[in-house]
């Protein structure tokens, strides 16, 4: 595997490969990799010839005060785990050679973002948009992959690439779960024991969701009340959202459907924010799927 820090190091990389006739496939990420992560990649493996990581922490998605500079960090297992992965680039830049001095121009998506993290987060959305394009430039993927579970960064980056016509195929993929189905994130690393049992009351809270409304509870305030009082009764909680929401407008909605996602953020001991997804009308498959 190559390690690779330098973006025109990377463009010339890609550039070589895509001449000989190879198809690229990037995984973006912040590192600390999990199973979710390695899922990405091999996920990644199956839709093209060659497999690039990146791995940048984005000061541009960070607001002030969030945990840019507490971010977990661990460069030598994160070589090992992609290496093992079969990935042939780790593209590793610093923050400034992705924003050189001078840099000014920001790609904005405008309605999905005003919802749930991008109302919560303002410009979190900005930053993760424009890194991302930047990062379709110089890998030049055919592909990307992206975990459902930030659904609506994925959502985001749907509407980017459609918008902006650009030529990359954006591949989800599930969100992997530890068997007791809290969703794995690199900010699980700020868990302590009791935090991590708090931590539950996300998964649980969707599975309560997707049991009320097969027990015919439809109306999306009430379910939403239920589920208020459900993640409150964990310790250290407090709610950022519960929002039930088209899964392709991300609007919300006020009776439950089909097409209808319930997404949540919640803040546990006032310090770790961590957000989950499911569909409503389905299965708990989802919340039970494990890494
Ligand atoms: P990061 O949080 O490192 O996540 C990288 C990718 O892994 C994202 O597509 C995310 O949705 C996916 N992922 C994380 N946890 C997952 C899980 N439990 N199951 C499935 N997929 C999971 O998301 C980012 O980085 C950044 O915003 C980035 C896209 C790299 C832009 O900076």
């Amino acid at each position: 595997m190559k390690i690779i820090s330098s973006p025109g190091e990377m463009t010339a990389w890609a550039a070589k490969q895509a001449g000989a006739g190879k198809r690229i496939g990037l995984v973006p990420t912040m590192g600390f990799f999990h199973a979710g992560h390695l899922g990405l990649m091999r996920l990644a493996g199956r839709h093209a010839d060659l497999v690039v990581v990146s791995l940048f922490v984005n000061p541009a998605q960070f607001g002030p005060g969030e945990d840019l500079a507490a971010y977990p960090r661990d460069f030598d297992r994160d070589r090992e785990l992609a290496e093992k992965e079969g990935v042939a680039v780790l593209f590793v830049p610093d923050a400034a050679s992705m924003y050189p001095g001078g840099f000014q121009t920001t790609v904005r998506v405008g309605r999905l973002t005003r919802y749930l993290c991008g109302a919560s987060r303002p410009g979190h959305f900005d930053g993760v948009a424009t890194v991302v394009c930047k990062l379709f430039h110089i890998t030049a993927a055919d592909c990307a992959v992206f975990g459902e579970k930030d659904f609506q960064q994925l959502a985001v980056i749907r509407r980017m690439v459609a918008d902006l016509n650009m030529a990359v195929e954006i591949i989800g993929h599930p969100i992997v779960r530890e068997a007791d189905g809290l969703a794995l994130s690199s900010r699980n690393a700020y868990l302590d024991e009791r935090s991590r049992n708090s931590a539950l009351c996300l998964s649980r809270a969707l599975a309560l969701a997707q049991k009320s409304a097969a027990e015919g509870i439809l109306e999306t305030r009430e379910l939403a009340g239920r589920l208020r009082d459900f993640i409150l009764a964990f310790p250290g909680t407090e709610i950022d959202y519960i929002a039930f929401i088209d899964s392709r407008s991300l609007e919300p909605v006020a009776a439950v459907d089909a097409d209808t996602r319930l997404a949540l953020a919640v803040k546990i001991n006032g310090r770790v924010r961590l957000i989950d997804n499911g569909p409503v009308l389905q299965p708990t498959a989802s919340p039970g799927a494990t890494a």
